[in-house]
Protein backbone atom coordinates (compact mmCIF):
# COMPACT_ATOMS: atom_id res chain seq x y z
CA UNK A 1 0.00 0.00 0.00
CA UNK A 2 1.45 3.53 -0.69
CA UNK A 3 2.35 5.03 2.40
CA UNK A 4 0.96 8.59 2.94
CA UNK A 5 3.97 10.81 1.60
CA UNK A 6 5.94 12.69 3.62
CA UNK A 7 7.30 16.39 3.29
CA UNK A 8 9.73 15.14 0.37
CA UNK A 9 7.82 12.52 -1.14
CA UNK A 10 6.99 12.95 -4.53
CA UNK A 11 4.27 10.51 -5.63
CA UNK A 12 4.72 9.32 -9.24
CA UNK A 13 1.05 8.98 -11.28
CA UNK A 14 1.55 7.06 -14.79
CA UNK A 15 -0.72 8.23 -17.57
CA UNK A 16 0.90 5.69 -19.95
CA UNK A 17 -2.34 4.16 -20.39
CA UNK A 18 -4.45 7.03 -20.59
CA UNK A 19 -2.74 10.25 -21.62
CA UNK A 20 -0.50 7.68 -23.38
CA UNK A 21 -2.85 5.75 -25.02
CA UNK A 22 -4.64 8.76 -26.87
CA UNK A 23 -1.24 9.76 -29.02
CA UNK A 24 -2.46 8.73 -32.32
CA UNK A 25 -1.30 4.91 -32.83
CA UNK A 26 -0.67 4.29 -29.54
CA UNK A 27 -3.64 2.14 -28.84
CA UNK A 28 -3.17 -0.76 -26.24
CA UNK A 29 -5.91 -3.68 -25.73
CA UNK A 30 -6.32 -5.05 -22.33
CA UNK A 31 -4.44 -7.92 -22.18
CA UNK A 32 -1.49 -5.09 -22.71
CA UNK A 33 -2.62 -2.88 -20.44
CA UNK A 34 -3.11 -5.70 -18.34
CA UNK A 35 0.62 -6.32 -18.26
CA UNK A 36 1.68 -2.92 -18.27
CA UNK A 37 -0.46 -2.41 -15.11
CA UNK A 38 1.12 -5.28 -13.46
CA UNK A 39 4.59 -3.96 -14.61
CA UNK A 40 3.73 -0.49 -12.59
CA UNK A 41 2.51 -1.58 -9.70
CA UNK A 42 5.93 -4.14 -9.30
CA UNK A 43 7.75 -0.48 -9.73
CA UNK A 44 5.72 0.75 -7.21
CA UNK A 45 3.93 3.55 -8.96
CA UNK A 46 1.67 5.44 -6.27
CA UNK A 47 -1.17 5.83 -8.80
CA UNK A 48 -2.10 4.31 -12.34
CA UNK A 49 -4.40 6.44 -14.36
CA UNK A 50 -5.96 3.28 -16.69
CA UNK A 51 -7.97 4.99 -18.47
CA UNK A 52 -10.73 7.32 -19.67
CA UNK A 53 -14.30 5.35 -18.99
CA UNK A 54 -16.51 7.00 -20.49
CA UNK A 55 -14.52 6.92 -23.96
CA UNK A 56 -15.55 3.30 -25.14
CA UNK A 57 -16.46 -0.24 -23.61
CA UNK A 58 -12.74 -0.89 -24.01
CA UNK A 59 -11.45 1.84 -21.93
CA UNK A 60 -13.97 0.98 -18.86
CA UNK A 61 -13.28 -2.32 -19.28
CA UNK A 62 -9.19 -1.75 -19.27
CA UNK A 63 -9.72 0.43 -15.98
CA UNK A 64 -12.59 -2.01 -14.27
CA UNK A 65 -9.84 -4.93 -14.88
CA UNK A 66 -7.08 -3.06 -13.96
CA UNK A 67 -8.77 -1.76 -10.43
CA UNK A 68 -9.44 -5.76 -9.79
CA UNK A 69 -5.96 -6.60 -10.37
CA UNK A 70 -4.19 -3.86 -8.73
CA UNK A 71 -3.83 -4.06 -5.15
CA UNK A 72 -0.59 -1.85 -3.80
CA UNK A 73 -1.23 1.17 -6.36
CA UNK A 74 -4.12 3.71 -6.39
CA UNK A 75 -5.83 2.92 -9.49
CA UNK A 76 -7.68 6.22 -11.30
CA UNK A 77 -9.93 6.84 -14.16
CA UNK A 78 -10.56 10.13 -16.14
CA UNK A 79 -13.85 11.86 -16.45
CA UNK A 80 -15.25 15.17 -17.80
CA UNK A 81 -17.60 17.55 -15.28
CA UNK A 82 -20.83 15.84 -16.30
CA UNK A 83 -22.44 13.60 -14.08
CA UNK A 84 -22.17 10.74 -16.63
CA UNK A 85 -18.66 10.71 -16.98
CA UNK A 86 -18.46 10.86 -12.99
CA UNK A 87 -20.43 7.94 -13.07
CA UNK A 88 -19.14 5.96 -15.67
CA UNK A 89 -15.62 6.74 -14.13
CA UNK A 90 -16.67 5.78 -10.50
CA UNK A 91 -18.29 2.60 -11.83
CA UNK A 92 -14.61 1.43 -13.71
CA UNK A 93 -12.74 2.14 -10.53
CA UNK A 94 -15.04 0.57 -7.86
CA UNK A 95 -13.28 -2.98 -7.40
CA UNK A 96 -9.96 -1.05 -6.51
CA UNK A 97 -8.68 -1.43 -3.24
CA UNK A 98 -7.65 2.48 -3.68
CA UNK A 99 -9.78 3.92 -5.95
CA UNK A 100 -9.39 7.31 -7.71
CA UNK A 101 -11.73 9.72 -9.55
CA UNK A 102 -9.93 12.36 -11.78
CA UNK A 103 -12.37 15.10 -13.47
CA UNK A 104 -11.16 18.05 -15.31
CA UNK A 105 -12.44 20.94 -17.01
CA UNK A 106 -10.84 23.65 -19.30
CA UNK A 107 -10.07 27.11 -17.18
CA UNK A 108 -8.15 29.26 -19.44
CA UNK A 109 -10.42 32.05 -21.69
CA UNK A 110 -9.13 30.10 -24.98
CA UNK A 111 -10.95 26.87 -24.26
CA UNK A 112 -13.44 28.28 -22.08
CA UNK A 113 -14.74 30.32 -25.32
CA UNK A 114 -14.54 28.15 -27.81
CA UNK A 115 -13.77 24.97 -26.75
CA UNK A 116 -15.82 25.04 -24.16
CA UNK A 117 -18.37 28.08 -25.23
CA UNK A 118 -18.75 28.58 -21.59
CA UNK A 119 -18.76 31.57 -19.39
CA UNK A 120 -16.20 31.59 -16.27
CA UNK A 121 -19.11 31.71 -13.91
CA UNK A 122 -20.54 28.12 -15.37
CA UNK A 123 -17.14 26.96 -15.60
CA UNK A 124 -16.58 27.65 -11.65
CA UNK A 125 -20.23 26.45 -11.22
CA UNK A 126 -19.26 23.19 -13.04
CA UNK A 127 -15.81 22.69 -10.78
CA UNK A 128 -17.71 22.65 -7.57
CA UNK A 129 -20.92 20.47 -8.78
CA UNK A 130 -18.01 17.78 -10.33
CA UNK A 131 -16.17 17.49 -7.35
CA UNK A 132 -18.85 17.49 -4.74
CA UNK A 133 -20.81 15.16 -6.86
CA UNK A 134 -17.32 13.11 -7.66
CA UNK A 135 -16.95 12.88 -3.87
CA UNK A 136 -19.88 10.91 -3.59
CA UNK A 137 -18.17 7.93 -4.87
CA UNK A 138 -15.12 7.98 -3.34
CA UNK A 139 -12.96 9.88 -0.66
CA UNK A 140 -9.92 10.04 -3.37
CA UNK A 141 -10.67 13.01 -5.78
CA UNK A 142 -8.26 15.00 -8.61
CA UNK A 143 -9.26 17.69 -10.06
CA UNK A 144 -7.78 19.74 -12.71
CA UNK A 145 -7.95 22.79 -14.98
CA UNK A 146 -7.03 21.73 -18.46
CA UNK A 147 -5.00 24.36 -20.29
CA UNK A 148 -3.71 25.21 -16.78
CA UNK A 149 -0.79 27.39 -17.99
CA UNK A 150 -2.67 29.23 -20.15
CA UNK A 151 -5.51 30.06 -16.90
CA UNK A 152 -5.83 33.44 -15.75
CA UNK A 153 -3.96 33.33 -12.23
CA UNK A 154 -7.16 34.84 -10.25
CA UNK A 155 -9.66 32.56 -12.21
CA UNK A 156 -6.81 30.00 -11.32
CA UNK A 157 -6.79 30.39 -7.28
CA UNK A 158 -10.58 30.56 -7.47
CA UNK A 159 -11.24 27.73 -8.57
CA UNK A 160 -8.92 26.11 -7.18
CA UNK A 161 -9.87 27.05 -3.67
CA UNK A 162 -13.31 25.92 -4.70
CA UNK A 163 -12.61 22.56 -6.32
CA UNK A 164 -10.51 21.90 -2.52
CA UNK A 165 -13.42 23.62 -0.86
CA UNK A 166 -15.79 20.83 -2.67
CA UNK A 167 -13.31 18.24 -1.62
CA UNK A 168 -10.17 17.54 -4.00
CA UNK A 169 -7.90 16.00 -2.42
CA UNK A 170 -5.31 16.31 -5.07
CA UNK A 171 -5.12 19.74 -7.67
CA UNK A 172 -3.31 19.46 -10.75
CA UNK A 173 -2.29 21.69 -13.14
CA UNK A 174 -1.27 20.82 -16.04
CA UNK A 175 0.22 22.28 -19.31
CA UNK A 176 -2.02 20.58 -21.31
CA UNK A 177 -0.38 22.70 -24.81
CA UNK A 178 3.38 22.41 -23.76
CA UNK A 179 3.57 26.31 -23.96
CA UNK A 180 5.09 26.48 -20.33
CA UNK A 181 8.76 27.20 -19.36
CA UNK A 182 10.42 26.39 -16.13
CA UNK A 183 10.51 29.64 -14.58
CA UNK A 184 7.67 30.53 -15.16
CA UNK A 185 6.06 27.42 -14.36
CA UNK A 186 7.16 26.97 -11.15
CA UNK A 187 6.34 30.37 -10.55
CA UNK A 188 2.87 29.29 -11.22
CA UNK A 189 3.28 26.69 -8.44
CA UNK A 190 4.51 28.86 -6.26
CA UNK A 191 1.78 31.94 -6.58
CA UNK A 192 -0.65 29.19 -5.74
CA UNK A 193 0.95 28.47 -2.79
CA UNK A 194 1.15 32.27 -2.23
CA UNK A 195 -2.47 32.82 -3.00
CA UNK A 196 -4.88 29.94 -2.37
CA UNK A 197 -6.00 30.27 1.24
CA UNK A 198 -6.50 25.93 1.87
CA UNK A 199 -3.84 25.38 -0.53
CA UNK A 200 -2.37 23.40 2.43
CA UNK A 201 -5.56 20.93 2.36
CA UNK A 202 -4.48 19.25 -1.08
CA UNK A 203 -1.91 17.63 -2.81
CA UNK A 204 -0.51 19.63 -5.62
CA UNK A 205 0.05 18.15 -9.05
CA UNK A 206 1.46 19.12 -12.40
CA UNK A 207 1.32 17.25 -15.89
CA UNK A 208 3.41 18.79 -18.30
CA UNK A 209 3.45 18.39 -22.20
CA UNK A 210 6.94 18.25 -24.06
CA UNK A 211 5.82 20.47 -26.73
CA UNK A 212 8.48 22.08 -26.59
CA UNK A 213 10.89 19.98 -25.14
CA UNK A 214 9.96 21.22 -21.35
CA UNK A 215 8.01 18.46 -20.03
CA UNK A 216 10.55 17.40 -17.16
CA UNK A 217 12.07 20.95 -16.73
CA UNK A 218 8.49 22.22 -16.12
CA UNK A 219 7.60 19.17 -13.85
CA UNK A 220 11.01 19.75 -12.06
CA UNK A 221 10.68 22.92 -11.16
CA UNK A 222 7.11 22.81 -9.75
CA UNK A 223 8.60 20.03 -7.67
CA UNK A 224 11.16 22.52 -6.62
CA UNK A 225 8.30 24.89 -6.41
CA UNK A 226 6.01 22.64 -3.64
CA UNK A 227 4.44 20.35 -6.40
CA UNK A 228 4.25 16.80 -4.99
CA UNK A 229 2.68 14.59 -7.55
CA UNK A 230 3.97 14.22 -10.84
CA UNK A 231 2.04 13.04 -14.02
CA UNK A 232 4.39 10.92 -15.96
CA UNK A 233 4.05 8.07 -19.07
CA UNK A 234 7.01 5.25 -19.17
CA UNK A 235 9.25 6.79 -23.42
CA UNK A 236 6.99 9.85 -22.47
CA UNK A 237 4.17 8.77 -24.57
CA UNK A 238 1.34 10.87 -24.73
CA UNK A 239 -0.31 13.25 -27.16
CA UNK A 240 1.88 15.04 -29.68
CA UNK A 241 5.10 15.26 -28.64
CA UNK A 242 3.95 13.29 -25.48
CA UNK A 243 3.98 13.74 -21.43
CA UNK A 244 6.87 14.19 -19.00
CA UNK A 245 8.79 10.88 -19.24
CA UNK A 246 8.84 9.10 -16.00
CA UNK A 247 12.32 7.51 -16.13
CA UNK A 248 13.81 11.07 -16.49
CA UNK A 249 12.29 12.36 -13.75
CA UNK A 250 12.82 9.51 -11.56
CA UNK A 251 16.71 9.42 -12.21
CA UNK A 252 17.01 13.18 -12.37
CA UNK A 253 15.59 13.21 -8.77
CA UNK A 254 17.87 10.38 -7.80
CA UNK A 255 20.86 11.09 -9.63
CA UNK A 256 21.00 15.23 -8.38
CA UNK A 257 19.55 14.24 -5.18
CA UNK A 258 22.12 16.55 -3.94
CA UNK A 259 20.35 19.84 -6.00
CA UNK A 260 16.90 17.90 -5.35
CA UNK A 261 16.18 16.75 -2.19
CA UNK A 262 13.25 14.68 -2.93
CA UNK A 263 12.49 11.19 -3.18
CA UNK A 264 9.97 8.65 -4.87
CA UNK A 265 8.44 5.25 -4.11
CA UNK A 266 10.09 3.95 -7.58
CA UNK A 267 11.61 0.71 -8.03
CA UNK A 268 13.50 1.98 -10.67
CA UNK A 269 14.91 -1.36 -11.97
CA UNK A 270 11.94 -1.53 -13.64
CA UNK A 271 12.45 1.06 -15.41
CA UNK A 272 14.24 -0.94 -18.73
CA UNK A 273 11.27 -3.61 -18.73
CA UNK A 274 8.84 -0.85 -18.49
CA UNK A 275 10.30 0.91 -21.24
CA UNK A 276 10.38 -2.23 -23.54
CA UNK A 277 7.19 -3.18 -22.41
CA UNK A 278 5.48 0.19 -23.70
CA UNK A 279 7.34 0.40 -26.71
CA UNK A 280 6.55 -3.36 -28.05
CA UNK A 281 2.69 -3.00 -27.45
CA UNK A 282 2.37 0.34 -29.10
CA UNK A 283 4.95 -0.20 -31.87
CA UNK A 284 6.27 3.45 -30.69
CA UNK A 285 10.13 2.61 -30.90
CA UNK A 286 12.56 4.75 -28.71
CA UNK A 287 15.14 6.66 -30.51
CA UNK A 288 18.79 5.12 -29.57
CA UNK A 289 20.22 8.84 -27.86
CA UNK A 290 16.48 8.68 -25.87
CA UNK A 291 18.16 9.44 -22.24
CA UNK A 292 17.59 6.53 -19.70
CA UNK A 293 16.17 4.25 -21.88
CA UNK A 294 17.75 4.50 -25.50
CA UNK A 295 19.67 2.12 -26.64
CA UNK A 296 22.51 4.07 -26.25
CA UNK A 297 22.02 5.88 -23.03
CA UNK A 298 24.80 4.02 -21.63
CA UNK A 299 26.90 2.86 -24.70
CA UNK A 300 30.23 4.66 -24.89
CA UNK A 301 31.63 4.26 -28.78
CA UNK A 302 34.84 6.85 -28.65
CA UNK A 303 38.21 5.40 -27.42
CA UNK A 304 38.92 8.16 -24.83
CA UNK A 305 35.72 7.38 -23.37
CA UNK A 306 36.29 3.99 -23.39
CA UNK A 307 39.71 4.28 -21.99
CA UNK A 308 37.69 6.65 -19.02
CA UNK A 309 35.36 3.84 -18.47
CA UNK A 310 37.74 1.31 -18.25
CA UNK A 311 39.89 3.34 -15.55
CA UNK A 312 36.89 4.56 -13.26
CA UNK A 313 33.20 4.05 -14.61
CA UNK A 314 31.70 7.34 -13.18
CA UNK A 315 34.03 9.40 -15.32
CA UNK A 316 31.72 8.82 -17.81
CA UNK A 317 28.72 7.29 -16.34
CA UNK A 318 26.20 9.09 -13.74
CA UNK A 319 24.40 6.16 -13.24
CA UNK A 320 24.89 2.93 -13.10
CA UNK A 321 22.83 0.63 -16.27
CA UNK A 322 22.15 -1.79 -13.70
CA UNK A 323 20.05 1.04 -11.43
CA UNK A 324 17.64 1.32 -14.13
CA UNK A 325 17.50 -2.46 -15.00
CA UNK A 326 20.17 -2.42 -17.72
CA UNK A 327 21.99 -6.00 -17.36
CA UNK A 328 24.26 -7.27 -20.08
CA UNK A 329 23.27 -9.07 -22.69
CA UNK A 330 23.19 -12.94 -20.91
CA UNK A 331 23.39 -16.16 -23.29
CA UNK A 332 20.82 -18.50 -21.53
CA UNK A 333 20.18 -21.62 -22.56
CA UNK A 334 21.37 -23.28 -25.75
CA UNK A 335 19.02 -26.32 -27.77
CA UNK A 336 19.67 -28.95 -24.63
CA UNK A 337 17.88 -26.77 -22.03
CA UNK A 338 15.16 -28.36 -20.65
CA UNK A 339 11.61 -27.30 -19.46
CA UNK A 340 12.65 -27.13 -15.81
CA UNK A 341 15.55 -24.18 -16.51
CA UNK A 342 13.21 -22.66 -18.98
CA UNK A 343 10.64 -21.93 -16.61
CA UNK A 344 13.08 -21.39 -13.90
CA UNK A 345 14.29 -18.77 -16.82
CA UNK A 346 11.00 -17.11 -17.10
CA UNK A 347 10.28 -16.16 -13.58
CA UNK A 348 13.95 -14.84 -13.49
CA UNK A 349 12.14 -11.97 -16.43
CA UNK A 350 9.40 -11.49 -14.30
CA UNK A 351 6.75 -14.21 -16.39
CA UNK A 352 4.22 -15.52 -14.71
CA UNK A 353 2.31 -17.71 -17.47
CA UNK A 354 -0.06 -20.74 -17.42
CA UNK A 355 0.95 -24.54 -18.24
CA UNK A 356 -0.36 -24.06 -22.23
CA UNK A 357 1.61 -20.61 -22.36
CA UNK A 358 4.85 -22.11 -20.94
CA UNK A 359 4.62 -25.20 -22.95
CA UNK A 360 4.04 -23.47 -26.48
CA UNK A 361 6.34 -20.83 -25.32
CA UNK A 362 8.65 -23.82 -24.75
CA UNK A 363 8.22 -25.14 -27.93
CA UNK A 364 8.99 -22.43 -29.69
CA UNK A 365 12.64 -21.89 -27.92
CA UNK A 366 13.32 -25.40 -28.92
CA UNK A 367 12.50 -24.56 -32.67
CA UNK A 368 14.71 -21.26 -31.56
CA UNK A 369 17.58 -22.66 -30.27
CA UNK A 370 17.63 -25.20 -33.32
CA UNK A 371 18.12 -22.25 -35.99
CA UNK A 372 20.32 -20.10 -33.46
CA UNK A 373 23.38 -20.45 -32.15
CA UNK A 374 23.33 -18.27 -29.21
CA UNK A 375 20.13 -17.78 -27.04
CA UNK A 376 19.91 -14.35 -25.31
CA UNK A 377 17.38 -13.03 -22.39
CA UNK A 378 15.98 -10.55 -25.59
CA UNK A 379 15.37 -13.88 -27.70
CA UNK A 380 13.10 -15.31 -25.03
CA UNK A 381 11.27 -11.97 -24.44
CA UNK A 382 10.37 -11.31 -27.71
CA UNK A 383 9.68 -14.99 -28.05
CA UNK A 384 7.66 -15.23 -24.84
CA UNK A 385 5.62 -11.58 -25.94
CA UNK A 386 5.17 -13.14 -29.84
CA UNK A 387 3.15 -16.46 -27.94
CA UNK A 388 1.53 -14.46 -25.52
CA UNK A 389 -0.31 -11.68 -27.90
CA UNK A 390 -1.48 -14.66 -30.32
CA UNK A 391 -2.25 -17.01 -27.69
CA UNK A 392 -6.49 -16.15 -28.28
CA UNK A 393 -6.09 -15.37 -31.86
CA UNK A 394 -8.57 -16.25 -33.94
CA UNK A 395 -6.14 -16.18 -37.17
CA UNK A 396 -3.54 -18.32 -36.93
CA UNK A 397 -0.36 -18.14 -39.63
CA UNK A 398 -0.11 -22.39 -40.54
CA UNK A 399 2.46 -22.20 -43.11
CA UNK A 400 4.20 -19.48 -45.33
CA UNK A 401 6.95 -20.00 -48.01
CA UNK A 402 8.26 -16.88 -50.40
CA UNK A 403 9.96 -17.11 -53.47
CA UNK A 404 11.83 -13.62 -54.42
CA UNK A 405 14.93 -12.53 -55.35
CA UNK A 406 16.55 -11.42 -58.88
CA UNK A 407 15.30 -14.84 -60.24
CA UNK A 408 12.06 -14.80 -58.37
CA UNK A 409 9.88 -11.11 -60.22
CA UNK A 410 7.14 -10.47 -58.85
CA UNK A 411 8.02 -12.03 -55.68
CA UNK A 412 5.37 -14.49 -54.45
CA UNK A 413 3.85 -16.06 -51.23
CA UNK A 414 1.89 -19.34 -50.51
CA UNK A 415 0.11 -18.68 -47.54
CA UNK A 416 -1.91 -21.39 -45.10
CA UNK A 417 -4.18 -19.72 -42.60
CA UNK A 418 -6.44 -21.21 -39.87
CA UNK A 419 -9.27 -18.87 -39.87
CA UNK A 420 -11.60 -19.82 -36.72
CA UNK A 421 -10.60 -23.19 -36.78
CA UNK A 422 -10.89 -23.27 -41.37
CA UNK A 423 -7.49 -23.47 -42.33
CA UNK A 424 -7.45 -22.13 -45.84
CA UNK A 425 -4.79 -21.44 -48.93
CA UNK A 426 -3.63 -18.90 -51.40
CA UNK A 427 -0.94 -17.80 -53.63
CA UNK A 428 -0.42 -14.40 -53.92
CA UNK A 429 2.52 -11.73 -55.81
CA UNK A 430 3.18 -8.14 -54.86
CA UNK A 431 5.39 -5.45 -55.54
CA UNK A 432 7.31 -6.95 -52.48
CA UNK A 433 7.96 -10.12 -50.50
CA UNK A 434 6.14 -8.26 -47.75
CA UNK A 435 3.27 -6.84 -50.02
CA UNK A 436 2.68 -10.36 -51.33
CA UNK A 437 2.03 -11.69 -48.41
CA UNK A 438 0.04 -9.27 -46.65
CA UNK A 439 -2.24 -9.13 -50.25
CA UNK A 440 -2.50 -13.33 -49.56
CA UNK A 441 -3.74 -12.58 -46.02
CA UNK A 442 -6.09 -9.48 -47.38
CA UNK A 443 -7.36 -12.24 -49.52
CA UNK A 444 -7.61 -15.10 -47.52
CA UNK A 445 -9.26 -13.08 -44.50
CA UNK A 446 -11.66 -10.51 -47.23
CA UNK A 447 -10.16 -7.50 -44.53
CA UNK A 448 -8.66 -4.54 -46.02
CA UNK A 449 -7.52 -2.44 -43.25
CA UNK A 450 -5.29 0.87 -43.99
CA UNK A 451 -1.77 -0.12 -43.48
CA UNK A 452 -0.17 2.98 -41.40
CA UNK A 453 3.08 1.42 -39.97
CA UNK A 454 5.56 -1.44 -40.94
CA UNK A 455 8.39 -1.64 -38.61
CA UNK A 456 11.31 -4.37 -37.99
CA UNK A 457 13.68 -3.97 -35.34
CA UNK A 458 16.47 -6.96 -34.49
CA UNK A 459 16.16 -8.07 -31.19
CA UNK A 460 19.60 -9.07 -30.79
CA UNK A 461 22.67 -8.90 -32.55
CA UNK A 462 23.86 -10.75 -35.48
CA UNK A 463 22.69 -12.20 -38.86
CA UNK A 464 20.93 -14.49 -36.85
CA UNK A 465 18.66 -12.14 -35.06
CA UNK A 466 15.01 -12.92 -34.50
CA UNK A 467 13.69 -9.98 -36.21
CA UNK A 468 10.68 -8.40 -33.93
CA UNK A 469 7.98 -6.31 -36.74
CA UNK A 470 5.34 -3.85 -35.99
CA UNK A 471 2.34 -3.65 -37.74
CA UNK A 472 -0.16 -0.35 -37.56
CA UNK A 473 -3.60 -0.97 -39.31
CA UNK A 474 -6.12 1.69 -39.42
CA UNK A 475 -9.95 1.35 -39.77
CA UNK A 476 -12.53 4.37 -39.44
CA UNK A 477 -9.74 6.30 -37.22
CA UNK A 478 -9.29 3.67 -35.00
CA UNK A 479 -5.63 2.03 -35.06
CA UNK A 480 -3.99 -0.99 -33.87
CA UNK A 481 -0.63 -2.80 -33.04
CA UNK A 482 0.17 -6.02 -34.19
CA UNK A 483 3.68 -7.25 -33.17
CA UNK A 484 5.39 -10.23 -34.64
CA UNK A 485 8.83 -12.33 -33.70
CA UNK A 486 10.83 -15.18 -35.75
CA UNK A 487 14.35 -15.72 -36.85
CA UNK A 488 12.65 -15.27 -40.86
CA UNK A 489 11.64 -11.53 -40.98
CA UNK A 490 9.20 -12.38 -43.58
CA UNK A 491 7.42 -15.10 -40.73
CA UNK A 492 7.11 -12.35 -38.23
CA UNK A 493 6.21 -9.66 -40.87
CA UNK A 494 3.06 -12.03 -41.33
CA UNK A 495 2.53 -12.88 -37.72
CA UNK A 496 2.60 -9.00 -36.99
CA UNK A 497 0.02 -8.48 -39.80
CA UNK A 498 -2.45 -11.15 -38.03
CA UNK A 499 -1.81 -10.32 -34.85
CA UNK A 500 -3.16 -6.68 -35.66
CA UNK A 501 -6.04 -8.26 -37.51
CA UNK A 502 -7.25 -10.08 -34.45
CA UNK A 503 -6.74 -7.14 -32.75
CA UNK A 504 -8.97 -5.07 -35.35
CA UNK A 505 -11.85 -7.78 -34.89
CA UNK A 506 -12.11 -7.69 -31.26
CA UNK A 507 -11.91 -3.79 -31.14
CA UNK A 508 -15.02 -3.98 -33.66
CA UNK A 509 -17.40 -5.61 -31.42
CA UNK A 510 -16.92 -2.93 -29.33
CA UNK A 511 -19.34 -0.14 -29.39
CA UNK A 512 -17.39 3.10 -29.41
CA UNK A 513 -19.38 6.49 -29.05
CA UNK A 514 -18.57 9.63 -30.76
CA UNK A 515 -15.00 11.02 -30.71
CA UNK A 516 -14.30 13.00 -27.19
CA UNK A 517 -11.90 15.68 -27.19
CA UNK A 518 -9.69 16.09 -23.58
O1 LIG B 1 -3.10 17.56 -20.80
C1 LIG B 1 -4.09 17.68 -20.07
O2 LIG B 1 -4.52 18.77 -19.74
C2 LIG B 1 -4.73 16.47 -19.61
C3 LIG B 1 -5.76 16.62 -18.55
C4 LIG B 1 -6.97 15.82 -18.84
C5 LIG B 1 -5.17 16.33 -17.21
O3 LIG B 1 -4.40 15.38 -20.03
ZN1 LIG C 1 -2.38 15.54 -20.96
Amino acid sequence: MSSVPGADQIIIFDTTMRDGEQSPGASMNLSEKLRIAHILEEMRVDVIEAGFPIASDGDFEAVNEVAKLVKNSKVCGLARSSKIDIERCAEAVKPAVQPRIHTFISTSPLHMKYKLQMEPEDVHAAVINSVTYARNFTDDVEWSCEDGSRTEHDFMCRTVESAIEAGAATINIPDTVGYAVPDEFGGLIEMLFNRVPNIDKAIISVHCHNDLGLAVANSLAAVKAGARQVECTINGLGERAGNAAMEEIIMALKTRHDSMPYTSNIKTEYITKASRLVSTVTGFTVQPNKAIVGANAFAHESGIHQDGMLKNAQTYEIMTPESVGLTESKLVMGKHSGRHAFRQKLAELGYDLGDNAIQDAFKRFKDLADLKKDVYDEDIIALVDDTVVRSNDTIQLVSLEVLCGTEHRPPRASLSLCIDGEEKSTETSGDGPVDAIFTGIKVLTSQTPHLQLFQVQAVTQGTDAQAEVTVRLEENGKTVNGQGADTDTMVAAARAYINALNKLLIKRKKTIPAALST
